[in-house]
């Protein structure tokens, strides 16, 4: 899983970008499809997967604690759950490579099963803040001894049965509540998670779907109040996953700054709580049109219609940073091709994501020669007004996906071709991000 080799990829100026793609599967609802359908007792089934190694990393530590899991040769998933209470003891160190969605919620999972288990991941993960997650997850009752700094590599200790706890989130982290309410499935009693700020739900829905019982109450000051009740018993279900939105973004972004573009993406996941992107490039002039709006698998999904635009620069409002939490790379790139001055803040959680993007997006930006200012909660950017920007630099990806996605899109609007120097990472993500590209370019 971990590549030690680096593929330095080039990308340069772009022909206008046409046509329709799909894009692959949402990545937050495959992490829980697995592991969900892993817990079920019978066979779920799952179409529209996402097969990057990030979830590919989620399936292996779930056949690793027994659950059986088959791609059908027609691209269907079936998976055989152990039931809740019922995952085994891995008998090896899973190793979840760059994936921090599945180290936090499947801490979760061993928190509230009579198992140990042993986490590692590649040089990106291990240097992320696990703490988050081993707080309440210590609360509950689970033994954790973690690296130093609370880091990969660690062992967990589970504790069954658990403590329920009632849980403040102290920052806006889907995976810090996902893996609280994971823990809960398996916990007698009500385990609740207190979120002043909204954060991705597909948990909440995903395990609703199944048939747990979980109730969401909103409070007179907005705050959300989800409640498991535990122990859970989960019939399998038949799952489509929508097309992700984080993915789509850096094609929608692509579209608008490269001059006479105009795509269509198909099949995009535009749950609220993820589709902050789109709302924010309206506000910047982007012509983006949702068309045949409708639901896929509990989820909001429309088609996405792009065309290039004027993109001009905005204050971003900091209360929509959770709905588009991984998005912001992309958007400094849209930024720094916008007329006028773009002033982000808030994004402090953006320092501890597979890279600290604030300050790898800054110094890229920098060496592409955008022009940057990199303060300790956002960045400021004034954009070039639609010119090119003069590229010819070789930028540091970081073993992170979207830093990598976000510089080849600027490499497309750039006079001299933008080198990315290692350009692997991609497919913890977005495998077919490359072909998907060359598709729109014919
Ligand atoms: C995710 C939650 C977010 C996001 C990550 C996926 C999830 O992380 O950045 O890519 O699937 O729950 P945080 O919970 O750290 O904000």
């Amino acid at each position: 899983m971990t590549d030690q080799t680096a593929t330095p990829q080039s990308f340069s100026a772009s022909v206008p970008l046409r046509g329709q793609i799909a894009i692959p599967g949402d990545k937050s609802i495959s992490h829980r499809a697995l592991m969900l359908s892993a817990l079920a007792v019978g066979t779920s089934r799952v179409t529209g997967l996402l097969e990057g190694h990030d979830v590919l990393a989620t399936a292996a530590a779930m056949r690793a604690m027994g659950a059986s899991i088959e791609r059908r040769e027609d691209g269907e998933w079936h998976i055989d759950g152990v039931g809740v209470g019922g995952l085994l003891q891995p008998r090896q160190a899973l190793d979840m490579g760059n994936s921090g969605t599945s180290t936090r919620l499947l801490m979760g999972l061993v928190a509230s099963h009579p198992i140990t288990a042993t986490f590692i991941g590649d040089a990106s993960l291990s240097g992320r803040p696990m703490g988050r997650v081993i707080d309440p997850l210590g609360q509950m009752g689970a033994d954790i001894s973690a690296s130093p700094g609370g880091r990969l590599p660690l062992m967990i200790r589970g504790l069954a049965p658990a403590v329920p706890l009632a849980y403040r989130l102290p920052m806006a982290s889907a995976q810090v509540k996902s893996a609280i309410l994971l823990a809960g499935l398996n916990t007698p009693g009500i385990t609740e998670v207190i979120e002043p700020v909204p954060t991705r739900d597909h948990s909440e829905r995903m395990l609703r779907g199944f048939g747990a019982d979980l109730t969401v109450e909103t409070d007179g000051e907005g705050t959300r109040h989800i409640r498991i009740r535990g122990e859970a018993e989960l019939r399998p279900q038949t799952i489509i996953v929508p097309g992700d939105p984080s993915s789509a973004a850096f094609f929608i972004v692509a579209a608008l700054i490269v001059p006479g573009s105009d795509i269509t993406i198909a099949n995009v996941g535009l749950n609220a709580t993820r589709a902050g992107l789109v709302g924010v490039l309206g506000q910047m002039g982007g012509n983006i049109e949702l068309l045949n709006a409708r639901e896929v698998g509990g989820e909001p999904v429309a088609d996405v219609r792009v065309r290039h635009s004027t993109l001009t620069g905005i204050e971003v409002d900091p209360a929509v940073a959770p709905s588009m939490i991984d998005e912001f790379p992309i958007l400094f790139i849209a930024a720094a091709l916008a007329q006028g001055r773009t002033v982000t803040t808030g994004l402090d959680e953006l320092r501890v994501k597979e890279s600290d993007r604030l300050a790898v997006m800054a110094a890229g930006l920098r060496a592409i020669g955008a022009r940057v200012e990199e303060r300790a909660d956002g960045l400021i950017i004034d954009g070039s007004g639609g010119d090119s920007l003069p590229g010819g630099a070789t930028v540091a990806g970081h073993l992170d996906h979207r830093i990598c996605m976000s510089f080849a899109v600027a490499g497309l609007v750039s006079e001299a071709p933008v080198t990315i120097d290692d350009i692997a990472p991609v497919a913890t993500s977005f495998p077919n991000f490359e072909a998907l590209l060359a598709e729109l370019q014919q």
